[in-house]
Order: structure tokens, then C-alpha cells, then sequence
């Protein structure tokens, strides 16, 4: 049976394609695909997944954490979202700002906090939270 971090990280590849065609074809559409599923996707995290890990005192600092770099990200989303696609510096600051700052997060999420969270959350309620993403 599937399991949050499945679900999670299948989510991960699929921010990281819908960004690799934005980086491609720069366009304004293929940012805002990615909005819509980051945004999607840190909603899920923080409303079913954070919670549970940071009632766990060692988790506290790692999410504490993990809620910052979604707020980057938010950031840098809305900032891309501002500037006109014609912007000569569109597709590098695509490019560079927002693939580095997403793939950063993701390496994060999935070489530290799901290992931790492995730790501190039985595999039955990985699967139970699994379920209420879908
Ligand atoms: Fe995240
Ligand atoms: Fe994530």
C-alpha cells in the first residue's frame, strides 16, 4: 500500500518535469503548471504531514525549517509570476532561481525529513495520510 512519502515524492517528480518544460519553452502557462501543483503539493504538506512531525520534539527545528523554504519558494513563485515572460531575464531567472530553490527543497525533503519522519511515524499512519491526499 502506498504511503505518504509515495505519494510525496511522486508529486516531487512531478514538480520537477512540469518545471524542466517550463525552463524549456518559457512560457508564462507552463510557470503557472507549476504553481498550481507546488502550491497543491506544500498545502498537502503542511496540512497532513508537518503537523504529525512536529508534535515529535527532534522534528520541531527540521520543520520548523522545511515551513522556511516553502515560504522561498512562495516567493520566488510569485516573483516569476510578476515579471513579464518577454523580460529578457525570464528564463534564467526560471532557470536558476526556481529550479535551484525546488530542488533544493526536494533533496531535503526526501534525503532528511523523510528518513526522520520514517522514524517517528509508524507505517501505518504513513499509509493512513497517504489516503487522505488522494
Ligand atoms: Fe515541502
Ligand atoms: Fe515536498
Amino acid at each position: 500500500m502506498e504511503t505518504i512519502y509515495d505519494v510525496l515524492s511522486a508529486e516531487h517528480d512531478q514538480v520537477a518535469d512540469l518545471l524542466q518544460q517550463a525552463t524549456c519553452n518559457g512560457s508564462r502557462e507552463s510557470l503557472l503548471k507549476v504553481k498550481a501543483k507546488t502550491d497543491l503539493h506544500m498545502a498537502g504538506e503542511e496540512k497532513l504531514f508537518y503537523p504529525l512531525l512536529q508534535q515529535k520534539d527532534e522534528l520541531c527545528d527540521l520543520v520548523k525549517h522545511a515551513f522556511k523554504e516553502h515560504k522561498e519558494s512562495k516567493t520566488v513563485i510569485s516573483e516569476l509570476e510578476r515579471m513579464d515572460e518577454s523580460d529578457h531575464n525570464w528564463t534564467s531567472k526560471v532557470e536558476k532561481r526556481n529550479e535551484k530553490k525546488i530542488d533544493h527543497q526536494v533533496q531535503e525533503e526526501e534525503n532528511k525529513v523523510f528518513p526522520a519522519a520514517q522514524k517517528v511515524l509508524s507505517q501505518d499512519k504513513a499509509q493512513e495520510i497517504a489516503q487522505q491526499c488522494l
